[in-house]
């Protein structure tokens, strides 16, 4: 059973700035320490563009997980950012880990699986999330 979808399109060049500042609150608050690690690395030579994708799926699982409590009549919280991270497996396809008060939330509605893909291109990248139970 699909419980929430979300979708967010984000503009790369926002995102240069947080790599020369990668001790800033912004930065703090939104990447975790892994995800601004794989932006530094990633073999496009672009760290915006990576992080400018984590920031749209952080955005849509945010989407998503509101949508799944309004369905469920529950109160959404806010949720930082960093609760929320993309973590690729050694073929590079994501997945999305959600820690603190974002799993509680995640629990709560009975999400056992999500879902996130991730795409950037010139300007511009996009993430789409789908948080689903099982049975
Ligand atoms: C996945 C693939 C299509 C990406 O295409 P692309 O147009 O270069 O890249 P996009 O900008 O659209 O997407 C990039 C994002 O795709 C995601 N991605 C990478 N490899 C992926 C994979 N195998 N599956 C799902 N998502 C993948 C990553 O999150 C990446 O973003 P990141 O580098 O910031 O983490 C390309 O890497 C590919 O063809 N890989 C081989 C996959 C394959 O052949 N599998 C066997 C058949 S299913």
């Amino acid at each position: 059973m699909i419980l929430g979808l979300g979708i967010d399109l984000v503009q790369i060049d926002a995102f240069g700035a947080q790599l020369d500042d990668a001790a800033s609150h912004f930065t703090r608050a939104t990447f975790t320490e892994g995800e601004v690690a794989y932006a530094r690395s990633a073999p496009s030579g672009e760290p915006a563009r990576h992080l400018a994708a984590r920031y749209a799926a952080k955005e849509a699982a945010v989407k998503a997980l509101d949508l799944a409590c309004a369905r469920a009549g529950i109160d959404a919280p806010r949720l930082s950012l960093n609760a929320i991270e993309v973590v690729c497996d050694e073929r590079g396809r994501p997945r999305l880990e959600l820690y603190g008060a974002a799993a509680e939330l995640a629990t709560r509605l009975g999400a056992d699986r999500t879902w996130v893909s991730l795409s950037h291109d010139g300007p511009s990248a996009v993430a789409t999330v789908l948080m689903e139970r099982l049975a």
